[in-house]
């Protein structure tokens, strides 16, 4: 099997969780039954990479060391940077030169199925270079324009993306080399723009971000097993 890596971006301070004001803990350090989302993420990758890199907030990277110390794949622990592109591009730089792939997971997705991460890995392995689980969308959408005004957008069209995103490891790194300072909110649009496709692979609800604090409550209740998100 050819080498694979994961990327973990860990380094944001999850404002809109209420990270600063409310509580002075990074987001991925927040607790989920026990556990940092940081460490749920790692755990939920480590049986399909042969290494994992985290990008981790710079005044914490001991700490996230000591919690992912006992990991069953090697995981290195970098600084991240100020926004997630260049946190995912400081844990690029360390990534073993024997890597083939590599997977790209949001700290901040601790539920994310292995089912997600399977399909990832399988189209990569079948040749695609650029893979990303995606979901319709639920809502009905409308399109605000800066004067305040909307309109209807089709949702049938369109697709919530996840992580883990499975790439080449050469592509990804080509693009990330390209972007610069761009506002990117993730590895796919990157990859997008330098012209590689991006293949499309089944998410799963569970695979949700925790953003709100509704999020870190509903991941509770899942996993504490009150509520069988599969009834
Ligand atoms: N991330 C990162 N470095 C940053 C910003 C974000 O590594 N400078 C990571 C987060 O830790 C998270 C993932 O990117 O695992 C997705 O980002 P998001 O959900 O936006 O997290 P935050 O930026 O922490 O949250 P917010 O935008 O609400 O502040
Ligand atoms: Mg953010």
């Amino acid at each position: 099997m050819l080498p694979v890596a994961a990327v973990i971006p860990a380094a944001g301070v999850g404002l809109r969780l209420g990270g600063v004001g409310g509580t002075s803990v990074p987001k991925a350090l927040r607790l989920l039954g026990g556990r940092s989302l940081l460490v749920h993420s790692v755990a939920a990758l480590s049986p399909f990479v042969d290494e994992i890199v985290v990008a981790a907030p710079a005044e914490h990277v001991g700490l996230v060391g000591d919690q992912v110390a006992s990991c069953a794949v090697p995981v290195e622990v970098v600084a991240g940077g100020a926004t997630r592109q260049d946190s995912v591009l400081r844990a690029l730089e360390v990534v073993g030169s024997s890597v083939e792939f590599v997977l790209v997971h949001d700290a901040a997705r601790p539920l994310s199925p292995a089912e997600v991460t399977e399909r990832v890995v399988g189209a990569l392995h079948s040749g695609a270079p650029a893979v990303v689980p995606a979901l319709p969308v639920a809502d009905s959408l409308r399109q605000v324009d800066a004067g305040g005004h909307s309109k209807h957008v089709d949702r049938s069209t369109l697709r919530a993306v996840q992580t883990p995103q499975g790439f080449r490891k050469d592509i990804l790194v080509e693009a990330h080399r390209r972007a610069a300072d761009s506002d990117a909110t993730d590895d796919a649009t990157l990859v997008e723009r330098t012209g590689v496709p991006v293949t499309l692979v089944v998410g799963d609800h569970l695979a949700f971000k925790i953003t709100n604090p509704v999020d870190l409550l509903l991941a509770e209740i899942l996993l504490s097993g009150r509520v069988d998100p599969q009834r």
